[in-house]
């Protein structure tokens, strides 16, 4: 047992996805997030900008009581998890190895898409990964730049939105992929556009979902679950202005995150 919180980052907003997840996966837990709306977004930076914001954020968090880390960033988890994972010194678990393992199990023609930012899709981290675990399998990716500060700035359902989605999606549509990785945490708040232009035969996986489910299987295979009976807490902490971050996060969690949000120096850490 213990009551230690769950250290959760992300360049921003997307992160909430998994948030959300978390707190209706393991409702006792107490959570700590952290944005980094100063410098999202992450996924058109180079690996060594990508790497070093991931160290700061990483730092950051460690400044509070937690015992483990979630990398709720498609990016970080591609492209610094990698090098970076064994030097964190508490237990790391990212959004690509949840969100591959239940593609696998999901895909059924064994054709599975990827969508994510540039620097993801350039990695090629989860190709690398769903080869690991299925043999004869079909990958197709596809870059989405715009989805991220389309979502960052309230653009969730709009015909803007569905325009810049059709274009990014048309390929991965006619290469017949019945399963489709919403590779960036920010994609699942896009979820009702990216479903109707792919269809209904087309699974989408939700990097979140996937990711809150692996952090309790993680807490309970290791005795790490908090054996609070209340319901646990959760505070944000933001590089940039609070506001647009309480609007934004308040909506999408359904529940009011007013003056629970702080603005930190990112910079120091
Ligand atoms: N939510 C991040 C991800 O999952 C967005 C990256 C970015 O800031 O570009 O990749």
């Amino acid at each position: 047992m213990d009551n230690r919180a769950i250290g959760v980052f992300d360049s921003g907003l997307g992160g909430l996805t998994a948030v959300k997840q978390l707190m209706r996966e393991l409702p006792h837990e107490d959570i700590i997030y952290f944005g980094d709306t100063g410098r999202v977004p992450y996924g058109t930076r180079s690996v060594d900008t990508i790497i070093k914001y991931v160290e700061g954020d990483i730092r950051f968090l460690k400044t509070f009581d937690i015992k483990i880390i979630v990398v709720a960033c498609g990016t970080a988890s591609a492209v610094a998890l990698p090098v970076i994972g064994s030097s964190i010194g508490l237990p790391a678990v990212g959004v690509l190895d949840a969100a591959s393992k239940a593609a696998v199990k999901v895909t059924k023609n064994k054709k599975i898409g990827i969508i994510g930012t540039p620097s993801t899709i350039a990695s090629k981290a989860y190709g690398t990964k769903i080869r690991s675990l299925m043999a004869d399998v079909g990958i197709y990716s596809a870059a989405c730049p715009l989805f991220v500060p389309l979502v960052e700035n309230g653009h969730t359902s709009s015909e803007v939105v569905r325009l810049v989605a059709q274009e990014y999606l048309g390929d991965l549509k006619d290469s017949g992929i019945d399963t489709l990785i919403l590779g960036c945490t920010h994609y699942p708040l896009l979820k009702g556009v990216i479903s109707g232009i792919m269809g209904n035969d087309v699974a989408l996986i939700d990097v979140g979902e996937q990711t809150a489910k692996r952090v309790g299987e993680f807490l309970c295979e290791n005795g790490l679950m908090s054996e609070r009976t209340g319901k646990g807490s959760c505070r944000y902490f933001v590089s940039d202005t609070t506001e647009n971050f309480e609007k934004l996060g308040s909506l999408f969690l359904q529940q009011r995150i007013e003056g629970l949000v702080n603005k930190v120096d990112i910079e120091k850490y």
